[in-house]
């Protein structure tokens, strides 16, 4: 299997006016292709931290991160906002757009990559099917309960084929039940169609449900499980 991801003693210090924040201290993982990756450890760790650099929203202060190969500190802003469009990205908090309906939620990322209107609308109807809100499509996230606003959020995630998922804290803001459906949903798509997920999350029970975990503290990866 290819090696996707690669963090080679990747560390982050934010400056908080003059106090630095060592928020990762020297991570080294790799991830493949086709894994289902949970990165597990106590708020404060490092999780966002870690994912967003992963997601290449943030660049990191020392180390080195390798995104298909590629060593992400020789990319250009514009490299990188181009490698940004082929990441999947689900949040705590589902950051729709609450204007728009389900539909034209996960259209929006297809518009912006230059899909015409009847090719996104047709593949935007089939992730909400996917995602099992076929019957919601029509309806503005205000109307939809948290686990159904994820599930959009997931849907738009993968909309353009991305190379892998992130996910922070997904199930983060919503109740056991959906939040259940919603791992049920991750793991489904990562089996059936081989999508690459790392998902950070303080929730053990839920860490546990990913193939393999990375346990986190204070900035390092201190251990690794097989679940
Ligand atoms: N923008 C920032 N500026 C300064 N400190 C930050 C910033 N973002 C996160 N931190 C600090 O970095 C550490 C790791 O944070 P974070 O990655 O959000 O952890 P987690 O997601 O595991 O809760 C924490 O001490 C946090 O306060
Ligand atoms: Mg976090």
């Amino acid at each position: 299997m290819a090696v996707i991801v690669e963090a080679v003693e990747l560390k982050k210090t934010y400056m908080l006016g003059k106090v630095p924040v060592e928020a990762l201290r020297g991570v080294n993982l790799k991830v493949e292709e086709g894994e289902f990756l949970s990165i597990l450890g106590p708020s404060g760790s490092g999780k966002s931290t870690l994912l967003n650099l992963i997601g290449a929203l943030d660049k990191p202060t020392g180390g080195k991160l390798y995104i298909e190969g590629v060593d992400t500190a020789t990319l250009s802003d514009g490299q990188l906002a181009d490698l940004r469009r082929k990441i999947g990205f689900v949040f705590q908090f589902f950051n729709l757009i609450p204007r728009l309906t389900a539909l034209q939620n996960v259209e929006l990322p297809m518009a912006i990559a230059g899909l015409s209107g009847i090719e996104r609308r047709k593949r935007a109807e089939e992730l909400l099917e996917t995602v099992g809100l076929g019957d919601r499509k029509n309806h503005k996230p205000s109307e939809l309960s948290g686990g159904q606003q994820q599930r959009v959020a997931i849907a738009r995630a993968l909309a353009n084929n991305p190379r892998f998922l992130l996910m922070d804290e997904p199930t983060g803001n919503i109740d056991s039940k959906s939040a259940h459906e919603i791992i049920q949903l991750v793991k489904r798509l990562n089996i059936e169609q081989k999508v690459t997920v790392i998902m950070v999350t303080h929730d053990q029970k839920l860490a546990m449900e990913a193939v393999r975990t990375l346990h986190m503290l204070d900035g390092y990866i201190v251990k690794e499980t097989l679940n």
